[in-house]
């Protein structure tokens, strides 16, 4: 249903010279019969459900996996996984993971899903005990640390796989980058390019980056989210913080021309890089020895 009391937002809107896109529940299969507030409600980050739905695809998850749902706020996604792979998720959150059983329909799925109030950064689990490690709107504001790649791939089994998925910049920020871009400063300091993170999990040496890129939606996910919010939310009564988030929102999109303020998914395997993939001295053929052939 469309609630639309007062905007504060209209001259933004206007500014923008077109609608806010939304994302077509009919792109997603997996979300038939669901409505946009199955998809978004509990979601503390843009991308709703549909990126949690193409974070999962790159896991090739099979029932009784263990998987951590790392800064798993309020449990949408950990509710989202267990429900449709039949994973063993622990909700690993520092705020109040629990409030994962206050989502519909996870009480049923308690054998699967167990919350766990910890810091990201002091995790209270055996090394190699989780099949897969899913992140989704969250790592930027634990893992930029040159240590914690390694720190939490230790957690992972060997060959296990990790996805991150979130906001990203497309390129890293510069001296110039203008201000509208700097999302809720200085939080953004830690919003880094799919370059970066690839990067800086290659540098562990613990890890094969299979993918980081920008998502085909990236963009389209800042306007879902905030169409999603004007849709639903009464302008009149949402809280200060809030309205502030959808003002700079709005700004950073007039501003942006041309994807720099997007989406990424990292998908890595645990595991030493290929050493044979790489040309070495030793299984190169010096060009001498074929020359004149
Ligand atoms: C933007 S919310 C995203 C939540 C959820 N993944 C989602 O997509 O709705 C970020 C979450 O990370 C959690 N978080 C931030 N720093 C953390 C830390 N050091 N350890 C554990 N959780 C943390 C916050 O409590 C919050 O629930």
């Amino acid at each position: 249903m469309t609630r639309k009391i007062f905007s504060p937002f209209d001259s933004l809107l206007a500014e923008l010279r077109r609608p806010l896109r939304e994302i077509p529940l009919a792109t997603y299969p997996e979300f038939t019969g669901c409505t946009r507030a199955d998809v978004h409600d509990g979601l503390q980050g843009q991308g709703g459900l549909f990126l949690a739905s193409d974070m999962a695809k790159t896991l090739r998850l099979a029932p009784g996996m263990r998987i951590m749902d790392l800064g798993s706020g309020r449990g949408a996604t950990a509710v989202f996984l267990a429900r449709k792979y039949g994973v063993r998720v622990f909700a690993v959150d520092e705020y109040k993971p629990d409030s994962v059983f206050e989502r519909s329909g996870a009480r049923e799925l308690s054998d699967l899903i167990a919350p766990v109030r910890a810091d990201a950064r002091q995790l209270p689990f055996a090394e190699g005990f989780f099949d897969r490690i899913f992140c989704m709107n969250a790592h930027f504001y634990f893992a930029t640390d040159d240590l914690y790649p390694p720190y939490i791939l230790k957690f992972l089994k060997p060959d296990g796989e990790m996805v991150i998925g979130g906001p990203c910049y497309r390129d890293e920020l510069t001296a110039d980058t203008p201000e509208e871009f700097l999302l809720e400063f200085p939080a953004c300091l830690a919003v880094h390019s799919p370059l970066w993170w690839k990067r800086h999990f290659e540098r562990s040496k613990e890890a094969v980056v299979i993918a980081s890129e920008l998502h085909p939606r990236g963009v389209e996910f800042w306007e879902d989210r905030v169409k999603f919010l004007l849709e639903t939310e009464d302008c009149s009564t949402m809280p200060k913080g809030r309205l502030g988030m959808i003002r700079d929102i709005l700004r950073m999109l007039l501003r942006d021309h041309d994807g720099f303020v997007s989406h990424f998914i990292l998908h890595l395997r645990k595991g030493a890089p290929d050493k044979l993939s790489l040309p070495t001295p030793a299984n190169v053929t010096p060009p001498s020895a074929t020359a004149g052939r």
